[in-house]
């Protein structure tokens, strides 16, 4: 057993912003930061348009929370709103002092540029690869302090419960095989999403809700589950996301005949002050809806990798692309091998974020006493329906810091080593993930193929569109497959890089967390924001305005309850946007 006094898992923003935190104001507690992947190779790093914070003359607070408020079709909580927009200021400047290569004007300012569903310049960028400077200037100022000590290539495969407070971790040092306990007075969960529970996604392979997963096996309840957000446009085949910066910065979205075809949807009521225009730069939920349309009108192309619509960057010129979106043209290029300074860009929707993970307070405070969460794992909840772009990376700061702190004075208000529970839990572990995983060598079935099919039906019953029936045949079909994966065999037995025992632990968070999806997806029969129910076509307040709580029953299944939504000074109204 190792022992620390605040166990962060997951190495991303997050999780980094989290350990700055702590470090920072509790400088006496050691901190380990246990992360699946060396921390660079977080998925934060792959985050590309920006982070939005208000910082220009002539936008305020107020807008940048209703734009939030109302982009999340009324379900995000507005205190939590309000203090995420009043404290991601502060957080952009402090990666500033850290660092981070924000792109300027001219003159030095920090430059913003437009985004979807944001009626006014408020996103920060450093070109179009934000993520990757926010992850390298986290964690470079993680490296000043000490007392943090990481477990990078640590994979955790269960929290430490007893008296119904958690004391840690058990993880497989991913190198060694080694199974051992971290423990810790506080947990904080900062591992992530989990894209990879369907086919096609933006997300690393890393991201397969193994912190949700942690988190509702011991008690803390899941929500908003169904709220799953499509980009509207990722590369076809990869998944790769081509950043909305791309729209931001002029680009257009045009059909099979050339055609700027979001002009004949409604992407939101028009503003009565518009300040931007509001076509290409629709909210996501919106856009991805509007390629389903298109499709059935036989209005997008087809190609061995499924229908595309085109993205249309040649009006904007080298320079600009250059200076504004080199990355992009990098990707076209090497995934494509397209050039967009003269060629059009193939896209379609792609699965991107999800909105729901681990019920949380504003301090990241989950329903179990000592666990946090915070980033995309954590539904805290600003994002309610649909999350605008450009305010995840603003969120893992925030929340990150938050959740570390308050981790933080968990820790230090409660003493004592665990007990013999604990310790006969982490020989229970042990003895499943070393002697009962490996030595099943009966089985038939493979880890690949099961994975493969869950993908695949959660496409089909929790896409963009859903139904009843889709949803209840899909909840059929991820119980078989939960048997199947009884059934299977971890053909490696080895102990060293034992990349197939990941990926079984790593099916077991998703299947448990794809249930959670479409249980929540099939009790709420209405349409919002991301969640579109073909047999519910309206947004329906007066039975539906509340966040969906999912927890574990004692018999396994998921049971859905509901929580109110916080309403401070937005009541419920429709969406608005400028043209
Ligand atoms: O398109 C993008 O650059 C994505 C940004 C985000 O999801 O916040």
């Amino acid at each position: 057993m190792v022992d620390h006094d605040v166990v962060v898992v997951g190495g991303g923003g997050a999780g980094l912003r989290a350990a700055i935190a702590i470090a920072q104001t509790s400088p006496r507690l050691r901190v380990a930061v246990v992360s699946k992947v060396y921390p660079m190779r977080s998925h934060t790093v792959s985050a590309e348009g920006g982070a939005a914070a208000v910082i220009a003359t002539g936008d305020t607070l107020d807008e940048h929370a209703h734009d939030t408020v109302s982009g999340s079709d009324w379900l995000a909580d507005q205190d939590a709103v309000e203090a995420f927009v009043a404290e991601a200021p502060r957080e952009l400047l402090a990666l500033e002092h850290w660092g981070c290569p924000w792109s300027r004007l001219p003159d030095g300012e920090v430059a913003v540029r437009a985004f979807g569903g944001m009626r006014k310049m408020r996103t920060w960028f450093a070109a179009d690869k934000t993520g990757f400077h926010l992850l390298h200037t986290l964690f470079q100022t993680s490296l000043k302090y000490a007392q943090i000590a990481r477990y990078d290539e640590w994979y955790v495969t269960t929290l430490l419960v007893d008296e119904d407070r958690v004391h840690g971790v058990v993880g497989i040092e991913l190198a060694t095989g080694r199974v051992e306990a971290i423990t810790g007075r506080a947990v904080v969960l900062c591992t992530g999403g989990c894209g990879r529970v369907f086919p096609f996604t933006t997300n690393g392979n890393i991201k397969t809700g193994d912190g949700m997963a942690l988190a509702y096996r011991a008690g803390a309840p899941l929500k908003d589950m169904e709220f799953v957000q499509y980009h509207p446009t990722g590369l076809p085949f990869t998944g790769i996301l081509i950043t909305e910066a791309a729209r931001a910065e002029g680009g257009w979205l045009i059909n099979k005949d050339g055609y700027r075809y979001l002009q004949d949807y409604d992407l939101g009521t028009p503003s009565p002050t518009p300040v931007l225009r509001s076509m290409e730069l629709g909210p996501r939920d919106r856009l991805s809806q509007a390629f389903v349309h298109e499709q059935e009108k036989g209005r997008t192309v087809d190609t061995p990798y499924g229908p595309v619509v085109y993205l249309d960057l040649r009006h904007l010129g080298a320079a600009m692309i250059d200076s504004k979106l080199p990355f992009v043209r990098e990707l076209c290029l090497s995934y494509e091998r397209i050039d967009p300074v003269h060629e059009l860009i193939p896209v379609r929707p792609v699965q991107h974020y999800m909105m729901g993970g681990v019920h949380t307070d504003l301090d990241g405070a989950t329903g179990l006493p000592g666990l946090y969460a915070a980033g995309e794992v954590a539904c805290v909840s600003i994002n309610g329906a649909n999350r605008l772009g450009s305010n995840s990376l603003p969120e893992l700061l925030v929340f990150g810091r938050r959740a570390g702190i308050a981790a933080a004075e968990f820790a230090a208000a409660h003493r004592g080593r665990p007990g013999p529970v604990v310790r006969s839990r982490v020989a229970d572990e042990r003895r499943r993930l070393e002697h009962d995983l490996l030595a099943r060598r009966d089985g038939r079935e493979r880890i690949a193929e099961i994975r493969t099919e869950m993908q695949h039906t959660m496409e089909g019953s929790a896409g963009i569109y859903r139904e009843a029936e889709s949803i209840v045949k899909g909840a059929d079909r991820l119980r078989e497959l939960r048997e199947r994966l009884g059934k299977a065999t971890v053909e490696d037995t080895s102990r060293v890089f034992n990349t197939e025992l990941v990926a079984a632990l790593e099916l077991e968070a998703m299947l448990d967390v794809s249930e959670t999806m479409l249980a929540c997806a099939l009790r709420r029969e209405e349409s919002r924001g991301a969640h579109q129910r073909t047999d519910f076509p309206n947004r329906d307040d007066a039975r539906y305005l509340a966040h969906s709580l999912v927890s574990r029953n004692p018999t396994g299944s998921p049971r859905v309850d509901h929580l109110p939504v916080t309403i401070t000074r937005w009541p419920p109204g429709e969406r608005v946007y400028g043209r």
